[in-house]
């Protein structure tokens, strides 16, 4: 396993996340949810896996009481527990509170990381600072921070917080590539990570889909990405994943991830349906890309140009 160090805190470069866990946006089913996703994660921790990501409104608690059931043998040192709070009414002293109630629902004192999900404009930079300000002081977490900002949104928090907010969880992908630009550089220099969500785009990046190998309902339904014209644009794209993985005796998806960790300060967490991807997933970690591969994959995931939704659903080619 490759780790990110910075601030203090090691992570691995690969971690997981958790949405999947019980919620009805992936539909993996009962099954999955009381038996697999627990396995997952312990299979994760087994392979070096540190950072576990979760959040309070994925299946409304339930993936992080999966994770506590999960982790409750595992040394707490071991796993880098990092949680989200849903930005409605989220600020103060309410923001403890339900920090308090992710981690009696986690099993935990405190959280490796408390995140806060997405930036809600109505609540002024001062009282979100405010409320992780008092998730610290209560030592409910060891390390804030949040997701879905800008890179200046990022910097007003920490700079209104005066401490440091180690991270910011963002969609970070090979067709989702705009926190190359700027965000990983600031992260870079200034001791900070960029945690990539969707960084297999939801499963579009492992190539086994296609226009006549659709994904099963859910959350896919309603990602233009899934859609017949965008699986058969991907066809380069697609292709450039497969060779660079067959010269490392890789997948694609693997390859994927290898693209994205190759960026410093860069930890990728996807999700899993199966033991058996958390074990791919993990081993991308050893994989490192030569400079002209990574090149390579850049140049074609850049001309990779998918149609998206307009204002009323329908496809917008470009
Ligand atoms: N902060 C936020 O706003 C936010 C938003 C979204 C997600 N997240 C976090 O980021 C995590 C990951 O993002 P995500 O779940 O949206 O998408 P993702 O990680 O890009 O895709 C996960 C899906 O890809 C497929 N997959 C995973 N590993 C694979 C492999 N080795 N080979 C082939 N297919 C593989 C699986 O689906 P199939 O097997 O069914 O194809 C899996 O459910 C979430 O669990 C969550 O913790 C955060």
């Amino acid at each position: 396993m490759r780790f990110v160090e910075a601030a203090g805190v090691r992570m691995s470069a690969i971690g997981l996340g958790t949405w999947q866990f019980g919620s009805r946006e992936w539909g993996y089913g009962k099954e999955y949810a009381d038996h697999e996703a627990a396995a997952i994660v312990r299979r994760a921790l087994e392979l070096g896996v540190n950072v576990i990501d979760t959040a309070e409104v994925y299946a409304l608690g339930r993936s992080e009481r999966i994770v506590a059931a999960a982790i409750e043998d595992v040394g707490r040192d071991e796993v880098f527990l990092a949680t989200k709070v849903f930005p409605l009414f989220a600020f103060g002293a309410v923001m403890a509170a339900r920090a308090r109630a992710s981690l009696r629902r986690l099993g935990v004192d405190a959280a490796d990381l408390y995140q806060i999900h997405f930036p809600n404009p109505a609540i002024p930079f001062g009282l979100q600072a405010a409320g992780l300000a008092r998730v610290l002081d209560d030592g409910l977490a060891h390390h804030v921070g949040v997701s879905n900002y800008s890179l200046a949104g990022w910097r007003k928090v920490e700079d209104v917080l005066g401490r440091p907010v180690l991270s910011n969880q963002v969609q970070f992908s090979m067709v989702r590539r705009r926190p190359a630009e700027v965000m990983v550089p600031y992260a870079a220099s200034s001791d900070r990570v960029v945690i990539a969500y969707s960084p297999l785009a939801q499963g579009f990046l492992s190539a086994r889909y296609g226009p006549d190998n659709l994904p099963g309902g859910g959350v896919r339904r309603s990602n233009s990405l899934f859609s017949k014209d965008n699986l058969t644009r991907a066809a380069d794209l697609y292709d450039a994943l497969r060779d660079v993985a067959s010269s490392h005796d890789a997948e694609p998806a693997q390859v994927a991830l290898a693209w994205l960790i190759h960026h410093p300060h860069v930890v990728a967490i996807p999700g899993a349906s199966s033991v058996e991807q958390v074990e791919f997933n993990a081993a991308a970690a050893d994989i490192v890309l030569g400079d002209d591969e990574f090149a390579h994959l850049t140049k074609v995931a850049e001309e990779f140009t998918p149609a998206s939704r307009g204002p009323l659903g329908r496809l917008v080619r470009t």
